[in-house]
């Protein structure tokens, strides 16, 4: 722990005459940096009667990770939130350098929100020297952002594992908008036997129906704009499979779903001054995110695009009646 965030803690501890609500609304939540001190605060909490509740984040906090922390807040857990921009689930050509890093207001969006710890591990906290070991991830990485991100998913469950093994969470809270992240990892607890319950909350967006996500800081007000092509296609798919049909049957359908989503990326995103780059547009089953087949069931819409050097993904559920044509 850093020594002036020690000192911040000990004047936590001291403020008896405050309601804990009160003192948690004022002041900042504690910052511990290293495995150790996290432990003891954890164990602290847990020697209290405690459960802990854990979002783990890179940071740049967004109502998205704020509905999150609420979640795990109404729990009435003990929530920590560690912020930690984890290099191996960049590629060497991705945005590590460039993801912003904006603490201070992550720690005062975390007091507000009611955060009880921070956890920012460095590099070395979770690499040690000589780390060789990595969380492999099954079929469910090999689709979609894995087939445009090698190795993504692979980091991301290392890391998680990692954060998990640090933190020993009752309950860890995911976004519905990293959809296949939050798949991998529920498969990832079971197969690891890790115990921790995972809860998914939905996508947070912005008025104009755009997802958020740190890297929407990224855009221009011009591309901004022309990002709505992905939230638009994904409705355009929805409103096909929901009300005006697919103009085809099973396999079929879907195919003219995806043109239909592809079409309106292009229409929204108009190719001037940079054009819009599909990584994909998918409708896939919601658990196995094998591509749907048949109209039928819980599907997901689902879509990557790129915009400049930015990389948007969102995704939309719905259930289909299992006799729809
Ligand atoms: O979703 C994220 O922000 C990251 O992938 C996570 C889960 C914090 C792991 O680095």
């Amino acid at each position: 722990m850093i020594p002036s965030e020690r000192t911040e803690l000990q004047k936590n501890r001291g403020l008896a005459s405050m309601s804990a609500q009160e003192t948690k609304q004022k002041l900042l939540p504690p910052v511990v940096d290293t495995s150790t001190a996290l432990r003891e605060e954890i164990s602290r909490a847990r020697s209290s009667g405690r459960t802990i509740a854990f979002v783990p984040t890179m940071g740049a906090l967004h109502a998205g990770h704020i509905s999150l922390i609420e979640a795990a807040e109404n729990s009435g857990a003990y929530v920590v939130v560690s912020i930690y921009v984890n290099p191996t689930q960049f590629s060497p050509h991705e945005d590590l350098a460039a993801y912003p890093r904006t603490i201070d207001a992550d720690r005062a969006a975390c007091r507000d929100a009611g955060v009880d710890l921070i956890f920012t591990p460095d590099d070395a906290e979770m690499y040690p020297p000589g780390d060789q070991t990595r969380v492999h991830p099954g079929p469910l990485a090999e689709t979609m952002c894995g087939l445009f991100r090698p190795g993504h998913f692979e980091g991301v469950s290392t890391v998680v594992t990692k954060l998990f093994n640090l933190v020993q969470p009752d309950v860890a809270y995911f976004g519905q908008k990293d959809a296949q992240q939050a798949l991998i990892i529920r498969r990832m607890v079971k197969d690891l036997c890790i115990p921790v319950r995972i809860e998914v909350c939905p996508i947070v967006r912005e008025p104009d129906g755009l997802a958020m996500s740190s890297r929407n800081a990224y855009l221009s007000t011009e591309q901004r704009s022309r990002a709505l092509c992905l939230y638009r296609a994904l409705c355009e798919g929805r409103d096909m499979l929901l009300h005006r049909g697919t103009g085809g049957s099973g396999d079929q359908g879907i195919q003219h779903v995806v043109y239909a989503m592809q079409n309106t990326v292009a229409k929204v995103a108009s190719p001037e001054p940079e054009p819009v780059t599909i990584d994909y547009m998918t409708v896939v089953d919601a658990e196995t995110l094998e591509p749907a087949t048949k109209p039928i069931g819980r599907v997901m819409l689902a879509g990557a695009v790129r915009i400049g050097e930015t990389r948007l993904i969102d995704n939309l559920l719905i259930d289909l009646p299992a006799d729809r044509r």
